[in-house]
């Protein structure tokens, strides 16, 4: 039985991630020496209770060294990121997101603290583990790294042929990891004759040829247009929901994260600024890294009113109200607001978007107050309401 058909909760859990390592038998014993063991004698995590794809940061740093001197990369990282989730990597250029990234399968060695794949401490690991454990994080890039002068069969099948895997047996996994990526149709296609897109398919198929329990993914999409980067995301979500691995991706796309992301870590010069969920990251986001990044999801005032703008109240003057939906202590109640702000309210500008379920953005309003007024209101609001200044009514 192929991996690449079960479902999440079939590869979940340690007893079923034996059936499945079991079940691959060309993942050749030098690339997963419990393929020849019974259930009893494999180590899973099980004991432990770990879920199959965790990963977990303990006290983590990176400091390069070079005769240019010493760069601090990342610093006291902790962090665990659960089995099955997608999970985001944001921060400025240069703080040190592929750094992070590339500890998870030893690409680079911390400096300091430890790094455990389903609680194995991957520092330890001999020559022959750290190639089982390369098996099984599979890892896809924004420049595709294919190979120009072979096939799209053979750039997928390259892994498992160094593997050592029989040729019967490579045909038959490039065939359904490129039916699952949608690709069937271009097996013999080399890559110079493939969209990027196709091109990042290609670069998937291969990530995913030796059954990985986790896909890294660094700035997979920021090489493609707009419409492509959606379809890519949601291959990776069909991945994700199919084969129940575990993604952990970069992106400097904002766009990206609120598409199909659980979780998100926001890095600030290698320290950890903030992590969360999703949609109560970018919903109430605590950092101002964080926020300096969200700012062109969060639409800034109409030019209009922005220029109008004045700071203390004037005869006649309409108050403009920011009323913010961060997801958290559910949505502002409008009926509410609207009885305590009394007068007549008028909608200037609104962004409401859903993450997870969460409604999060802001309107703008406006709305002519007395001074004490517009503090009942903001109250009355839960704390959701903001006064951003006064400009010249219309009427
Ligand atoms: N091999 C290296 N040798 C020396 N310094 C390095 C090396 N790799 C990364 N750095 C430095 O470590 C810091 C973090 O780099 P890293 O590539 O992890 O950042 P990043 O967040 O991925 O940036 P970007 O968004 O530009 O890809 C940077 O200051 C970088 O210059
Ligand atoms: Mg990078």
């Amino acid at each position: 039985m192929a991996a690449v058909s079960m479902p999440v909760a079939e590869r979940r859990g340690a007893a079923e991630a034996v059936a499945r390592r079991v079940s691959a038998p060309w993942t050749a014993a030098s690339a997963a020496p419990t393929v020849s063991l019974d259930e009893s004698q494999v180590d899973t995590g099980a004991e432990r209770g770990d879920a199959v794809g965790t990963v977990a940061f303990e006290g983590v740093g990176k400091v390069y060294r070079s005769a240019a001197g010493e760069v601090t990369a990342l610093e006291g990282i902790d962090l665990a990121i659960p089995a099955g989730r997608i999970f985001g990597i944001i921060g400025r250029s240069g703080a040190g997101k592929s750094s992070l990234l590339r500890t998870i399968n030893r690409l680079e060695q911390p400096t300091a603290g430890r790094v455990l794949v389903d609680g194995q401490d991957i520092a330890l690991l001999d020559t022959e583990g750290l190639v089982a454990l390369r098996r099984r994080i599979g890892m896809i890039f924004q420049h595709f790294n294919l190979l120009s002068a072979k096939s799209v069969r053979d750039n997928v099948g390259l892994p498992l042929l160094v593997a050592g895997v029989p040729r019967p047996r490579i045909r038959e996994r490039v065939d359904e990891v490129l039916d699952l990526v949608g690709l069937s149709d271009k097996h013999r296609t080399f890559p110079s004759r493939l969209s990027g897109g196709q091109k990042q398919r290609v670069g998937i198929a291969r990530a995913l040829v030796h059954h990985p329990e986790i896909l890294l993914c660094d700035e997979a999409t920021s090489a493609l247009d707009p419409e492509t980067t959606i379809s890519i995301l949601s291959l990776l979500r069909d991945i994700n929901r199919k084969l129940g691995l575990t993604i952990v991706l970069i992106t400097h796309e904002m766009s990206v994260i609120r598409e199909i992301c659980d979780d998100v870590l926001v890095l600030e010069s290698g320290r950890i600024a903030e992590t969360g969920p999703v949609w109560k990251v970018f919903g109430d986001p605590r950092h101002e890294a964080t926020r300096a990044l969200l700012s062109p999801l969060t639409r800034d005032l109409p030019e209009d009113i922005a220029d109008r703008l004045r700071a203390s109240p004037f005869p006649g003057s309409e108050t403009i109200l920011e009323l913010r939906y961060t997801g958290v202590d559910g949505d502002p109640d409008l009926g509410q607001l609207s009885t305590a702000l009394g007068s007549r309210v008028r909608l200037i500008s609104a962004a409401i978007d859903r993450i997870d379920g969460h409604a999060q953005g802001r309107l703008v309003l406006g709305v002519h107050l007395p001074p004490n007024k517009a503090k009942q209101a903001s109250c009355a609001s839960g704390g959701h309401l903001k006064v951003l200044g006064h400009v010249a009514g219309d009427d």
